[in-house]
């Protein structure tokens, strides 16, 4: 049976004026809107209590059993108002499934695609005032998903009582220089994910684990960290948060396979698409870091993006290592390649472009 969720309006909302103002310049995840979507899991009883309530702490008791052993997944999506003031979500179904294998992969319940995609009506119908109108650059409002075992035991086992989540966010740029191409540093000493492990999972320890390269990064004045793969550190993998792109002097567009290490990111998925309609030929596969440092040099790699939900495509520029670095391509803004796509994907999701894929869901 599919889930109801349920309203409970709060009864103290965010005033307009200060609504409006967080929409002037609403950052990226500092603000959250009035309302949360929540339902409940239970081994003996299923999927039951989904309501949308407001936002605000969740009890949990210390011995909750995410907080020891982390089993959580989440997902990223967008809500995008078009310029007749409707408001869609691009590839809901993406997202519902993939959190769908997260969540079997960390032994949570799997939450039905309706259900997912009704917890993401309910909230943003309550919230529809916090979706950034239309015409105003990159703004949405983010939502984010999430499951956790929330039941008080301590042992090692799949928790017998889960949560399930929704908040929403209005968002801007991911980076806060907007396009300016990002630099990256190569994490040699610190993998992401191995093989067999949790990376293809959107899960939090992915996330965590990839903040020591991060900060090694940042330790050498770069932006994020690449990492490669735990067993040659030859491979390129991803960034942590977001799928990395190379543009070839030879037209193709190229990203790292799917290896069982690297997350599938929607966005990912429909670059692969979106490459095609602007004749490029899309190309996953195996790429050495050797090849990217040798590339930009020799000129056989023309540009290189990352590309996520919250960052859309966002050009790299210079990639350092220990004692090393490799030029940048992107010039001030990105490549030729890098900003069309953005381009076409943006249009895409905000309804400028028609929807040629039957990716926009109306919410
Ligand atoms: C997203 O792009 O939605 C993510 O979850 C990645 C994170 C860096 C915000």
């Amino acid at each position: 049976m599919s889930l109801t969720f349920d309203l409970q309006r709060r009864p103290d909302p965010t005033s307009d004026e200060r609504r409006t103002e967080i929409l002037a310049d609403p950052g990226f995840g500092v603000h959250f809107t009035d309302h949360m979507a929540t339902a409940t899991w239970t081994r003996d009883a299923g999927w039951h209590d989904a309501r949308v309530h407001a936002y605000g702490p969740v009890s949990l008791m210390p011995s909750a059993a995410v907080l020891h052993y982390a089993q959580e997944v989440f997902e990223g999506l967008k809500a995008y108002r078009h310029e007749d003031g409707s408001v869609w979500s691009f590839r809901p179904e993406a997202n519902a499934e993939r959190m769908q294998r997260s969540a079997r992969r960390l032994a949570l319940p799997e939450l039905a695609t309706e259900d997912f995609l009704a917890s993401l009506e309910a909230l943003v119908q309550v919230d529809q005032a916090w979706v950034p109108a239309a015409g105003t650059g990159e703004t949405s409002l983010y939502l984010r998903p999430f499951m956790y075992a929330s039941e008080a035991f301590l042992g090692v086992r799949p928790a017998a009582e889960v949560t399930y989540s929704v908040i929403a966010s209005p968002a801007g740029a991911y980076f806060a220089g907007g396009l300016q191409p990002v630099t990256l540093w190569v994490s040699e000493h610190y993998a992401r994910a191995g093989a067999g492990g949790t990376g293809a999972a959107k899960t939090g320890g992915n996330y965590a684990s990839s903040l020591a390269g991060q900060l090694e990064g940042i330790e050498h004045g770069c932006d994020q960290a690449v990492f490669l793969d735990s067993a040659t550190h030859t491979y390129i993998e991803e960034l942590g948060g977001m799928n990395l792109f190379f543009v070839t002097d030879d037209g193709r567009l190229v990203t790292p396979e799917l290896t069982g290490t690297i997350l599938e990111g929607v966005t990912r998925g429909s670059i692969l698409e979106l490459a095609k309609d602007l004749g490029l030929t899309p190309q996953e596969r195996r790429i050495e870091i050797a090849e990217w440092k040798d590339g930009v040099r020799d000129g056989s790699i023309r540009e290189v993006f990352a590309c996520g939900t919250a960052a859309v495509v966002t050009p790299v520029g210079a990639l350092r290592w220990e004692g090393g670095e490799a030029p940048s391509t992107a010039g001030e803004q990105g490549g030729e390649v890098t900003r069309s796509l953005r381009a076409a994907l943006l249009d895409l999701q905000y309804g400028r472009a028609e929807d040629t894929h039957g990716w926009l869901t109306r919410l």
